[in-house]
């Protein structure tokens, strides 16, 4: 099986799972499930949890069955990041995975309660698994998800990246930007690989390494992420083209133009390989590379 065959299985797995944890939530208000369930089931390259899984499967684990609540809560943290980024308020989106936005179909007040929803689930479920197993492994995995997503991780990007709007294109550095983006993108990508390494049993030294290869997959995903912000097709990419510099938001394009931008994406994408190669991961060198080709 090549690694492409093996991503699919991968999200079929992931799609599998996700669609059981969202018939478990069959008894609360259903105005806010189908909420929930309008964006976390609309698709979207899943690359977070496979990360995850993939990782466990590099550090020695076959069942992964310890890794579905995690692997699903990452996915739920993600998608709330969504939501919350294309409000108004935020990047005023109207696209997102090729459907109209939360806020454009349910309104404002129930994307914002379906974000917090997706987001405190996903610790309702990573604290039920911790508890049921006592297993320390898994219990560092929530550790390192909570953390990715807080303050110090995603919505600490999101904060500096939102004031950025403000600051001007002018005055916007390399060093901020790589700032803004390993918060806000890499922190998510580096828990996914930290965490599957974690309950794969991996020690301290190892999950170092893995996240040092998610940090640096990661500038390389959002740099892309910008430049087909500008050069993408929307139909391809499922969401809107020009945002960001409709929000006058700096981004490596706006810093250093597309040429530029490109070979900082390949340099991190060469590095995030060496990494993987130093891991032995032979699937975390080949997706470092599809992502940077990707067009969506
Ligand atoms: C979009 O993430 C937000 C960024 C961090 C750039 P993805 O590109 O992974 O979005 P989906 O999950 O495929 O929709
Ligand atoms: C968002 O970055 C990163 C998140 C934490 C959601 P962007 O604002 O560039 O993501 P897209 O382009 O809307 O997916
Ligand atoms: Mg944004
Ligand atoms: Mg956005
Ligand atoms: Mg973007």
């Amino acid at each position: 099986m090549d690694n492409k065959e093996k991503m699919t299985l991968d999200i079929a797995w992931v799609e599998d799972a996700l669609a059981k944890k969202v018939a478990e939530m069959e008894g609360a208000p259903k105005q806010i499930v189908e909420a929930m369930e309008y964006s976390l089931m609309a698709g979207g390259k899943r690359i977070r949890p496979v990360m995850m899984m993939e990782a466990a499967r590099a550090c020695g684990l076959d069942d992964m069955s310890k890794v579905e609540p995690f692997a699903c809560a990452l996915e739920m943290i993600h998608s709330s990041s969504l939501i919350h980024d294309d409000l108004p308020a935020m990047d005023d989106d109207d696209l997102r995975r090729g459907k109209p936005t939360n806020h454009k179909v349910f309104g404002e007040a129930m994307a914002i309660l379906a974000g917090d929803a997706l987001l405190n689930h996903a610790s309702q479920i990573m604290t039920e698994a911790v508890a049921e197993s006592c297993d320390s492994g898994m219990a560092k995995a929530a550790r390192e998800i909570t953390y990715a997503t807080g303050i110090f991780g995603m919505i600490g990007g999101q904060t500096i990246d939102v004031l950025a709007e403000k600051t001007g294109l002018d005055i916007a550095s390399e060093a901020m930007l790589t700032r803004i983006h390993s918060m806000k993108t890499c922190a998510l990508l580096q828990c996914a690989v930290a965490s599957g390494a974690y309950i794969a049993g991996a020690d301290d030294e190892v999950v170092k390494k893995w996240k040092q290869y998610g940090l640096y997959l990661g500038m390389a995903f959002q740099i892309i992420d910008d430049i087909l912000d500008v050069v993408g097709d929307e139909v391809l990419l499922g969401k809107p083209v020009g945002s960001d510099r409709q929000n006058g938001k700096p981004t490596f394009v706006t810093l250093m133009g597309l040429d530029g931008a490109m070979e900082k994406a390949e340099e991190y994408t060469q590095k995030a390989k060496k990494t993987a190669e130093s891991l032995g991961a032979d699937f975390f060198v080949w997706l470092a590379e599809y992502l940077c080709d990707r067009k969506y």
